[in-house]
């Protein structure tokens, strides 16, 4: 197999550019004819090949000038043009090639979509409809003609504005495309079916209309409303806290259901997996709801960040993606609580990230190897890249990091941009010296900041002293010191604030650690304090400091900075795991704290001062959080002992459940966030109750009452976490109401890939026969294989090896039909290193079988290799 590494070093600019490229697509799902005419434009006069890339279609023709041009090499990857006979450094290339989208498994480049056909093109999927320079450093004008049958595909849709169109014979149309902005391939886009649509409109700040239209499947309609919603408070929002306007005349999004990620920017067409569109009261839940409203946000942030300035190459991906994380996650906070926001990004990032950084596959937000760019769409790139962007911004501060921005979009806007030129803008508009800062960009693995202090009664002076390492990861050994923003308050016993004071005068709370060890110094603190480390996470680390429980209870209750309470209780619950775990491996009984339970009474007894809070305290750390704070995990210790968790606070608190479970009435569902947090509330009662003498009964009758899917799949969820008698019973009235629909659907799989008893891989595997199941959609592949293999440790990790063995075969199934699924799915098993041996030795081999499979994929390739290595 041909798996070529790239290598950020080897950057070289482009020798050829294409300009302005006309795409003309005789559209049929069986057989689609593709005419690309493109204008090249050779810049490096020396240069007399031009590579294009090119794969997975028929090849019918090329022309050069409108003359036929046989001058060339096809390979498996594309095409070899010599041109040392071309004299002019302009030119025409005509290219014709023949795609069967029906066919299309890999959902990348054309493929059908259920009755629709649309194109995914990021990263690399352009070059899978005609040859190209398929690079993003190459921005071209695009014009796009689209023909096909119109009773079948009364919408034919692509990027820019619609220019012209027309009847033909035979029942066919065709529609006229032309993009303004000159964009790379991986922005194209193209989609053609028959669907319901939603218009709107937006004023912008200039006072331009904006006509806004999402596409849904037939029958959708009353789901489609959120989305709209949620785009008009994306645009109007980034207008005010970015000063960025929209730019073209129209902005469609349809929503398709078969797609291998969450969404995609294409240029004034964006196209989603309809999980992040659809949502109405009855099939969606608070969460789904939430998820809707950020990606949309996330995708209409991309138009600047990404597409008016995209990347140079792929390398610098999180450029767009980090920064484009950071401006979503800042417009829910904005518009939301930040506290919550920030909470739910922090636990995503210590689970999934750090546990990223500790596996094979561990690297830089921007790496410096790539084999199959589609493994690095990563939670590195991603949220990391956003923490990155987040510690530039407390850094810097709102005004110089907007004045950093501007700097940065004046100067690239239209331009393939690198991440050293944004941090450039910064640091030039800034005045603040970002030197060691890049080293974030280059730099993988989690640091470790280690705290002590000391106090001087007799000079009341407190001292803070912190050190930091990174420790080697699979593809860096050497580490250096990093710029970390350390973010801290200090605490009375009483819960009050001292302010930060050195030589009489107050300082800044945060504090750049630089080196590998410092000491910070506080003066006139009249009394030993409590430190609150790492307040809102203001860097991407893990922090050792030996609380004691007396400490992390005062923060508990009184910290005013609601994420430090939060992050207080964590840590609460992480030695309260830690120390059962060692009873449990040492067969001793398990207790809980008395002193941390009094403290969980008390902050759920007065939830009503902060509801969403509340039940973020009260939450238990899912297992799979609990995992990242072993060095080698326990499966069945760390479930025997969170069970043990779960029922101790049910039963401690049962009676302060029930009321609160009965306080809280709610009249009507309503997408608030004061009702959400209710709910939430609401159903962490039930679910701690579930494991109580009431739990049949209340949730069986939780189920019957709910009149919205969060209360629904809330019911559901506690009868199957605490194997209910009334959970068969409930989980069949569900599937008999919703097997027609699969997002629906998807909720029950999950359900049910992630059921606590010994029978669940039996059962996940029957379900793969399910008539709501479908191997060729990611989404039902998430919901039931990635559910189990992710979210159930405990039979996942089953010491017979036969969860292992599950997932090969479902990895040998999708290697050739969807090979950037299946590397998704693989993740869990090349992290072997993190469990013991008798499991390591199972895993290995469950690697070693795929080693073998013929035509493995580059992207599955590139993970085994890493793994094995
Ligand atoms: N740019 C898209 C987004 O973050 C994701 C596209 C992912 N594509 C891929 N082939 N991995 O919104
Ligand atoms: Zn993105």
């Amino acid at each position: 197999m041909l798996a070529q590494a790239k290598y950020r070093k080897d950057y070289k600019h482009p020798d050829f550019i294409i300009t302005d490229i006309f795409l003309d697509f005789q559209l049929d799902p069986q057989r689609t004819i593709v005419n690309t005419k493109s204008k090249v434009k050779r810049l490096n006069s020396e240069s007399v090949t031009l590579r294009l890339d090119g794969h997975s279609f028929q090849f019918s023709s090329i022309k050069l000038n409108q003359a036929p041009f046989s001058n060339y090499q096809q390979d498996a990857e594309g095409l070899l043009l010599d041109l040392s006979h071309v004299e002019a450094d302009e030119f025409e290339l005509e290219i014709e090639t023949i795609l069967v989208p029906a066919e299309n498994s890999s959902l990348q480049g054309l493929y059908q979509s259920g009755e629709g056909v649309c194109t995914q093109c990021e990263a690399e999927g352009f070059r899978q409809i005609t040859y190209m320079l398929d690079r993003p450093d190459v921005l071209a004008r695009y014009t796009t003609r689209i023909t096909a049958d119109k009773s079948r595909y009364p919408y034919l849709l692509s990027n820019g504005n619609k220019v012209a169109s027309g009847d033909l014979d035979e029942g066919k149309h065709w529609v006229e495309w032309q993009d303004p902005f000159p964009k790379p391939s991986y922005l194209f886009a193209l989609v053609a079916g028959d669907f319901d649509l939603l218009q709107d409109r937006f004023i912008t700040c200039s006072g331009r209309e904006v006509a806004l239209e999402l596409f849904v499947d037939k029958g959708n309609l009353d789901r489609a409303n959120w989305a709209m919603e949620s785009l008009k408070k994306s645009m109007k929002w980034d207008e005010e806290r970015f000063g960025l306007e929209y730019d073209l005349d129209i902005y469609m999004i349809v929503a398709v259901d078969f797609f291998n990620m969450g969404a995609m920017e294409n240029k004034g067409l964006n196209i989603f997996n309809s999980k992040f569109v659809l949502a109405n009261p009855q099939t969606a839940t608070d969460e789904d709801y939430m998820g809707v409203e950020s990606v949309i946000a996330h995708e209409y942030f991309h138009n600047w960040t990404g597409n008016r300035i995209t990347c140079r190459d792929w390398f610098q991906l999180s450029l767009k993606e980090g920064l484009t994380v950071f401006r979503d996650q800042e417009f829910s906070s904005d518009t939301g609580s930040r506290a919550v926001n920030r909470i739910h990004n922090v636990k995503i990032l210590r689970t999934l990230q750090f546990a990223e950084d500790a596996s094979p596959m561990s690297h830089p937000i921007r790496p410096e190897k790539v084999i199959e760019m589609n493994n690095f769409y990563t939670m590195t790139v991603y949220e990391k890249g956003a923490e990155v962007i987040r510690m530039l911004h407390t850094l810097l501060g709102e005004e110089k990091f907007q004045a950093g921005m501007k700097l940065y979009v004046a100067e690239n806007d239209g331009k393939a941009a690198t991440c050293e030129d944004f941090v450039s803008a910064m640091e030039r508009a800034s005045g603040i010296d970002l030197t060691q800062f890049r080293r974030w960009y280059s730099q993988s693995g989690t640091p470790e900041l280690t705290v002590s202090d000391s106090y001087d009664e007799r000079h009341h002076i407190y001292h803070l002293h912190v050190s930091q390492m990174t420790p080697p990861t699979a593809d860096q050994m050497e580490k250096v010191n990093l710029h970390i923003p350390l973010k801290i308050a200090l605490y009375d016993e009483q819960g009050r604030k001292i302010s930060l004071v050195h030589d009489g005068r107050s300082v800044h709370d945060v504090l750049d650690v630089t080196q590998k060890s410092q000491s910070f110094e506080f003066h006139n603190v009249y009394k030993k304090p409590v430190p609150a480390l790492l307040c809102d996470f203001s860097a991407p680390v893990k922090l050792d400091y030996e609380y004691s429980i007396a400490q992390l209870v005062t923060l508990l209750q009184f910290a005013e900075n609601e994420f430090v309470r939060w992050d207080a209780a964590q840590m609460l619950f992480a030695r309260e795991l830690k120390e059962n775990l060692i009873r449990y491996q040492h067969q001793q009984a398990l207790e809980f704290s008395s002193e941390i339970l009094t403290a969980l009474q008390q902050v759920l007894s007065h939830y009503q001062h902060n509801v969403a809070l509340t039940t973020l305290i009260l939450t238990l750390p899912k297992e799979t959080e609990f995992a990242e704070l072993f060095k080698t995990i326990d499966p069945d210790g760390i479930s025997v002992v969170r069970d043990f968790m779960l029922r101790t606070i049910a039963s401690a608190f049962k009676e302060l459940w029930l009321k609160i479970y009965n306080q809280i009435e709610l009249d009507c569902y309503r997408v608030t966030q004061e009702d959400i947090a209710l709910r939430g509330l609401r159903n962490l009662c039930l679910n701690y109750l579930a494991f109580t003498e009431f739990g049949n009964s209340m949730v069986n009758k939780h189920y019957l009452y709910a009149d919205n899917m969060t209360d629904t799949l809330a019911a559901l969820n506690a009868a199957t976490k605490a194997d209910l008698t009334c959970a068969e019973s409930l989980l069949a009235d569900f599937e008999q109401k919703w097997q027609h629909d699969g997002l629906v659907m998807d909720k029950w799989f999950a359900l049910q890939a992630t059921r606590p008893d010994e029978q669940v891989l039996a059962r996940v595997i029957h379900l793969t026969e399910h008539p709501s199941f479908n191997f060729t959609n990611p989404n039902r592949i998430r919901a039931l294989v990635g559910s189990f293999i992710n979210h159930n440790l405990r039979y996942f990790h089953h010491i017979d090896g036969s969860g292992y063995r599950f997932l090969t075969d479902i990895l040998i199934r999708l290697n050739e039909s969807n090979p950037q699924v299946a590397a998704r799915l693989i993740e869990p098993l090349i992290r072997f290193a993190r469990y013991d041996e008798q499991r390591q030795t199972l895993m290995k081999r469950a690697l070693e079988r795929l080693n073998e499979v013929e035509n493995l994929s580059k992207d599955l390739f590139e993970k085994i290799e890493k793994a094995l290595q």
